[in-house]
């Protein structure tokens, strides 16, 4: 696309756009001496490597490596082109940018008007819902379950007609193309003869929203005990099951300020919790628990309850969710529920009050909810079970990363049998060895979760010389003097490549008559790579001053370099040299390796 914004217009939207601020959106960050630190989004991590700087307008993650200006961070969360991050930053800052009306964030033509369509649909099937004759049925159905207008409102709840054709004739009416509205999943289209028709009929419809709000599937339900129970939209160009979570914009304001998610498996869980005063809950759909899910709550709350129906198969998912969110570094609880209720039902049976202490106040941590599972039909009265009951704990109590939480429920379990806590030490170490030579999936797990670092490959090299490299560029990118100086003694004789290319393009920069500035500075490179890797180097922690004997020493070192290269060169000319016999030869270029040295270190 041939948008050009013009610079000034792009600093002044960078300048109105605080990185802080725009991070918090994504990210809990603390305030950390002079940065901001918190998790970093882009990859998954249990101790926080991700570094904001207020004062220098960057972030920077040390453990992936990924790091930019507040363009870059849009650009990178939301999967967007610089133009998309840059208007999403403009109507953010509510600054104009006439230039871009025709660039639509992040989306083509075809989803653009799917997601249009889906727009559309929500308000048709709402409408339908609360006004029309032919949504009554619905209407009655949700009244009837419990639902309350209120909810209705909120989650834009809405009916599908009994009709093969009245979201069909609706989308017509409005311009919208059938072949795109059936890519989309609200048509389908009929096999013998190439008709479209209403792919949802005679449902009570939740639409399902994407990170911002905007309506991207919808799932269906019937009225009765027709199959499926609910239809839901297929995977399609803007929608994908695994990367979406039920409820997660109305939610994560919640979720943020109470640094807390609750995780639920249904739509209706969802809504009911929102009823009875649980605002910060969202649901899979319909499938497990994926990573990327796990990610999105991680990068929004440290902690989280896993409140999943309390059947069998529901206790085994919640296993499985908090297993993935333990391994992302949440502190995860797992709610139960009785009577193999589901949230739902527990609270049209209790009401909130008692959803909220019973339930979600009563969690237990996913160890203490593990005990509870493993005591289940067990009597513990009888000798054997009770073997075996320990036994098993014993073995989860193995899996425990942390040494405090192994011992805590050790001597829980001593207490508990009256067993010598020493004697438990011991079978637990021993199931502990059972379980590392079997290889547990548990370490797979983590394995997955390191830092998978991005950044350029380190070339080899002696790290005087590259570190002082590094935090010359730093002083210089804080200050203008200091890149003269290096500009006038050394130009562009940086030994790492990527460096010196920072290099040029600060001094092109000074030139051009800007204040120092990493964040507007960086705006400036082309190369993506060397975005990163300049701003790994503005975020390094140097002093604010250097006097000019450090100066001296860097830039020493670093024209120094090439000749601790060639004396390197040397010494294995003079090891073939040695191994060929070549005596005089050798001891020629040992004298020659001698003399460069004392000149160096004269
Ligand atoms: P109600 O029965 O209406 O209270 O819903 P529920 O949330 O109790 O249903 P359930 O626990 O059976 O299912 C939980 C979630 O699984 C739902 O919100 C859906 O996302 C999904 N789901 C349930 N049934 C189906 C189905 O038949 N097909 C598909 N694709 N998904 C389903
Ligand atoms: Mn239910």
């Amino acid at each position: 696309m041939g948008t050009r914004i013009h610079d000034d217009k792009l600093e002044l939207i960078r300048k109105s756009s605080d990185i802080v601020e725009v991070i918090s959106d994504y990210v809990q960050l603390k305030k950390q001496g002079r940065n901001y630190v918190g998790l970093c989004p882009f990859h998954g991590e249990k101790t926080p490597s991700f570094s904001v700087s207020s004062e220098k307008q960057l972030y920077h993650c040390f453990g992936c490596g990924v790091g930019g200006n507040v363009f870059s961070f849009v650009k990178e969360i939301e999967g967007y082109t610089f133009i998309e991050a840059v208007k999403k930053l403009s109507e953010r800052a509510n600054i104009p940018l006439p230039e871009l009306d025709d660039v639509t964030a992040s989306k083509t033509d075809e989803q653009q008007e799917m997601a249009r369509g889906h727009d559309l649909a929500a308000k048709f099937y709402n409408h339908i819902l609360l006004n029309v004759n032919s949504g009554k049925v619905g209407l009655d159905y949700l009244y009837k379950r419990g639902f309350t207008k209120d909810m209705i409102d909120t989650f834009q709840l809405g009916f599908a007609p009994d009709s093969w054709d009245s979201l069909l004739n609706f989308l017509d009416k409005r311009k919208c193309d059938p072949k795109i509205m059936e890519q989309g999943g609200l048509l389908s289209i009929r096999d013998f003869d190439q008709k479209y028709y209403d792919r949802f009929r005679n449902r009570v419809m939740f639409p399902i929203w994407d990170s911002q709000g905007q309506v991207i599937a919808f799932g269906g339900r019937t009225l009765g005990d027709g199959k499926p129970k609910y239809l839901n939209s297929s995977e399609t160009k803007i929608f994908s099951k695994s990367k979406t979570l039920y409820g997660l914009h109305l939610a994560r304001p919640h979720i943020r300020k109470e640094n807390l998610a609750v995780l639920f498996e249904g739509y209706v869980d969802v809504i009911a919790a929102w009823g009875a005063g649980v605002p910060n809950g969202v649901a899979t759909l319909g499938t497990s628990l994926t990573e990327q899910q796990a990610k999105i709550i991680r990068r929004n709350a440290e902690n989280v309850v896993v409140c999943y129906d309390s059947d069998e198969a529901g206790v085994q998912a919640a296993f499985r969710a908090a297993s993935i969110m333990e391994a992302l570094g949440a502190y995860v609880r797992v709610a139960t529920l009785p009577e193999s209720l589901d949230p739902d039902d527990f609270i049209q049976k209790y009401g909130a009050e008692r959803f909220k202490t019973d339930v979600i106040g009563a969690s237990l941590t996913l160890m203490a909810f593990k005990m509870q599972y493993l005591r289940r039909g067990k009597n513990l009265q009888d000798e054997g079970e009770r073997m075996r009951y320990i036994e098993e704990v014993l073995k989860e109590i193995a899996l425990l990363p942390r040494p405090v939480e192994r011992d805590h429920y050790l001597r829980q379990i001593a207490e508990e049998f009256s067993l010598s806590l020493d004697a438990l030490k011991q079978e637990q170490h021993q199931a502990f060895r059972a379980q590392k030579s079997s290889n547990n999936p548990k370490t797979e797990q983590q394995k997955q979760t390191e830092p998978k670092r991005k950044s350029f490959e380190k070339k080899k090299l002696l790290p005087a010389f590259h570190k002082a490299e590094q935090i010359l560029l730093a002083h210089m990118m804080k200050d203008a003097d200091i890149s003269d100086t290096v500009q006038q003694r050394i130009g562009g004789q940086f030994n790492v490549d990527e460096y010196q290319a920072i290099a040029a393009y600060l001094y092109a920069f000074y030139a051009e008559g800007h204040y120092p500035d990493p964040a507007q500075f960086i705006q400036q490179i082309k190369d993506e790579r060397l975005v990163t890797l300049a701003t790994e180097i503005a975020m390094m922690d140097i002093s604010d001053e250097i006097s000019g004997k450090e100066l001296d020493d860097y830039l020493r070192k670093i024209e120094n370099y090439p000749k601790w290269v060639e004396i390197e060169q040397k010494e294995i000319e003079k090891k073939e040299a040695e191994k060929r016999k070549d005596v005089l030869l050798a001891a020629q270029i040992g004298m020659e390796i001698i003399k460069m040295t004392q000149e160096l270190k004269r």
